[in-house]
Formats: C-alpha cells, sequence, structure tokens
C-alpha cells in the first residue's frame, strides 16, 4: 500500500504547525494525494478511533479530536507509506518519543500529540475510505 491516511490533529492546527508536519513529510519524499480542513463530527471521530472504544482515555480523545479544525490528507510514497509516516511521527507518548520525531520535537502531552497516522496496510485503506471516499 503506498498511500496513508495523517491527520494533523487540532493541537497542530490551533499551534500553527501543520505547515511543519506537512513539509517533513514532504522534505521525506512523499507527495500530498488528498488534503482538507475540516471539523470532525463526533460519528466520524468514533468511526475512525473504533478500535479504542471503551479505553479509559476514548472520551477525552474524542473530545479533543473534534474539538476544532483538523487537517486531514493522504499522502503517497513508497510500498508501506504508512511505516514511513510512523516513523517519522514517533512514539504515542511525546515525552518519551525520539528527537527528530514529529513528537519527539514538538509535542509533551500524550492525548495532544499533533498527527495521526495508519497504523498498517489494512488501518490505511480503511481509513482513506472514510475519509476520501473518492479515493477509497
Ligand atoms: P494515532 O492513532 O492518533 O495515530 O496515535 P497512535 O497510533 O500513536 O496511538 P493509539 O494507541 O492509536 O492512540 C490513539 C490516540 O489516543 C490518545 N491516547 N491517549 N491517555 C492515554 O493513555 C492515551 N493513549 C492514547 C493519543 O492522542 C493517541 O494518539
Ligand atoms: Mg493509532
Amino acid at each position: 500500500m503506498n498511500r496513508t491516511l495523517v491527520i494533523c490533529k487540532p493541537d497542530a492546527v490551533e499551534r500553527g504547525l501543520s505547515g511543519e508536519i506537512i513539509a517533513r513529510l514532504e522534505r521525506k519524499g512523499m507527495r500530498l494525494v488528498a488534503a482538507e480542513l475540516r471539523v470532525l463530527d463526533r460519528d466520524t471521530a468514533a468511526s475512525h478511533y473504533a478500535e479504542h472504544e471503551g479505553k479509559g482515555f476514548y472520551e477525552d480523545l474524542l473530545s479533543f479530536i473534534t474539538r476544532s479544525p483538523v487537517m486531514v490528507m493522504v499522502v503517497e510514497g513508497p510500498d508501506d507509506t504508512w511505516q514511513v509516516v510512523r516513523t517519522l511521527m514517533g512514539a504515542t507518548n511525546p515525552a518519551a518519543a525520539a528527537p527528530g520525531t514529529i513528537r519527539g520535537d514538538l509535542a509533551i502531552e500524550t492525548t495532544e500529540n499533533l498527527v495521526h497516522g495508519s497504523d498498517s496496510a489494512d488501518s490505511a485503506r480503511r481509513e482513506i475510505s472514510l475519509f476520501f471516499p473518492d479515493l477509497g
């Protein structure tokens, strides 16, 4: 799968870091296929994060991801692009994320960790269809 879904989360847009995040992906060699600034409704957010339903952080996650606009994107690169994006993003907890990664350089709180990337080829396919049905 040479495409994956990336979201600049509300904290990234609020802090003016979506350009920085897109620039890092582009400098790495990935290309934007689709991009749209939009406020996620609860149903879309719940579908996107369905795997986390019932977990302790689930309600905080939904409140956070729906609170203000996000930049939703499809990026294209080599095979397993999702893996390249995940490497650039860094660990889920930004306090533990490696320097040089987006989260490691630019964030410190676990919920407000700036960026989402699909975590497998199957997730990439599912998430691209959810946000950009025309590309699915
Ligand atoms: P994402 O799905 O957003 O790309 O993040 P991820 O794969 O690195 O992490 P995941 O386990 O899928 O968690 C989704 C998002 O939920 C929030 N979270 N909070 N307080 C907590 O323990 C906790 N754990 C996860 C984060 O915003 C995380 O990115
Ligand atoms: Mg995830």
